[in-house]
Formats: C-alpha cells, structure tokens, sequence
C-alpha cells in the first residue's frame, strides 16, 4: 500500500499588507454584498473578479424562492465576467460576505460548486488564478484554484 498527502497553502494577511490593486478587488467584493437578493438565508456574499486587463466584475449571490435556483456570488461574477470578457483571462477573485450586519471575521470559502466553475475558467485560460477570502480578522490567499479542489475532474 501507498499513500500519498495533498496540501494547500494558505497564505493569511492583514488588509495593509496586500497591494492596491488587490485591496480595490477586496473593496469591490465588500461593495457587492450591497447587491445581494437573499431574503432567505439573510447572507450577503459578495464577489469580485480581477481580469488580465485590470477589468473588475463584482456580482452577489442572488436567491430564488425554489432555493437551488439561487446562484452563489463567485459564480454570478464569474459567469459575468466570462460573458463579458470571454478572451481575457482572470487573475484573482475576492470573496466577502456578511451576516447581520458585518462582515465574517474569518473568511468563507467557495462551495464545492463553485470551485468546479472556477477551476473551469482557470484550465481554459491556462493561469492559476488567486483566490483571496476577506475576513475583518484576516484574509486567506490561495495561488490557484486547484489547491481548492484536489483530485479534481479535469479535461482530457
Ligand atoms: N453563498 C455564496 O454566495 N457563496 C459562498 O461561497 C457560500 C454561500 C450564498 C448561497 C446562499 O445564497 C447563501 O450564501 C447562503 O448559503
């Protein structure tokens, strides 16, 4: 018998330390929350997708009264940023989310669901792209979406 041991690295930051462009791509994912349609979970995500460009789409989760209907954050943006875009790859994704008023002090991180899209977006366009999960305590960066989803159904 063998084993074997995937990792993922996390990198944890305090808002200061990031750069501008990622701390407006963090901003634009807190702006988001301020779209969200979820009057039945009352939890605001919002996300926002950083393109090779420097284009930013932010979009919010968006909920149905036939609950999987609804559509997580991270996917609404980046569906709209691959409609809009669809030549340009994406770099980065910020993911934010806030419950009775504030924003979560540790970060959430993407459904299973939305990890299979993004890594999608990531094996077309070739790139790893930087997850970054705001927290008010700390925010969590992970190079690539593949550390998100081992073992993952790829393309052959
Ligand atoms: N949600 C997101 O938008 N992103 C996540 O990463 C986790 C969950 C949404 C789905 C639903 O509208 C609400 O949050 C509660 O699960």
């Amino acid at each position: 018998m063998k084993s074997q041991s995937i990792q993922t690295k996390i990198d944890i930051y305090a808002f200061e330390e990031l750069s501008d462009d990622i701390k407006s791509l963090i901003n634009s994912a807190k702006a988001a929350v301020l779209t969200s349609y979820s009057p039945y979970s009352e939890f605001k995500v919002g996300a926002a997708v950083l393109l090779e460009n420097g284009m930013i789409f932010s979009a919010s989760n968006q909920e149905n009264v036939a609950f999987p209907s609804g559509l997580c954050a991270e996917r609404v943006a980046m569906f709209y940023a691959n409609a809009q875009q669809p030549q340009t790859p994406v770099t980065a994704i910020a993911i934010a989310a806030l419950t009775k008023g504030d924003f979560l002090q540790t970060p959430i991180s993407p459904c299973g669901a939305c990890r299979q899209v993004l890594l999608e977006t990531e094996t077309r366009f070739g790139n790893f792209i930087d997850i970054y999960l705001f927290g008010n305590k700390e925010i969590f960066h992970i190079k690539g979406v593949q550390q998100l989803l081992p073992l993952c159904f790829a393309h052959f």
